[in-house]
């Protein structure tokens, strides 16, 4: 059984951290400086623990205009297509919704637009470079 939980000690980030290290940084290569970086702080992060194991994670930043950036979405490679980054992305939306806020919207790598516009999801933007990766700008208004 997998439990998703809100991050809410340092133990529970640093596994978050950790599996964000092995998705970005080792399969991806995303450069460590820029995965890392100045929205961790104050983000509410999410967690899927299965015992012990990190094996999915994703965060939610407050923006300005009371708009939600979802995002370092990572699920470990063996438990993709189980549905746990769906249930991370419905996790942060609910958190984000009884925060008062009225849209999220998130830099999708393209290869995985369809996992977002399955959920809602609408392109708001031409196609861009971010980290090396091929990413575009996707926006959800929440209910
Ligand atoms: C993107 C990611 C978070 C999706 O999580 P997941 O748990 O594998 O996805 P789910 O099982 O919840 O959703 C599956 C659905 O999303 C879509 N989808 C997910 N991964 C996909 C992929 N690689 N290619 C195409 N569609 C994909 C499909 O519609 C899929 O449904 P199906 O399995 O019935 O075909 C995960 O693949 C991941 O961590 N990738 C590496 C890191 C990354 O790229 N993060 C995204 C940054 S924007």
């Amino acid at each position: 059984m997998v439990n998703i939980v809100p991050a809410v000690d340092e133990t529970l980030r640093a596994k978050a951290y950790a599996l964000r290290h092995a998705v970005f940084v080792v399969e991806q290569g995303v450069p460590e400086e820029i995965e890392r970086d100045e929205h961790d702080d104050g983000a509410f992060h999410l967690v899927a623990l299965s015992g012990e194991d990190c094996v999915a994670t994703g965060r939610l930043v407050r923006q300005a205009g009371g708009v939600g950036r979802v995002g370092r979405m990572a699920v470990a490679a063996p438990w993709r297509r189980h549905r746990l980054g769906e249930r991370v992305l419905a996790g942060l939306e609910a958190q984000a919704r009884g925060e008062g806020l009225t849209a999220i919207e998130l830099h999708a790598q393209r290869y995985v637009e369809a996992f977002y516009a399955r959920h809602g999801y609408v392109r708001a933007g031409e196609p861009f470079v971010e980290a090396g990766i091929d990413h575009v700008v996707m926006r959800k208004p929440l209910a």
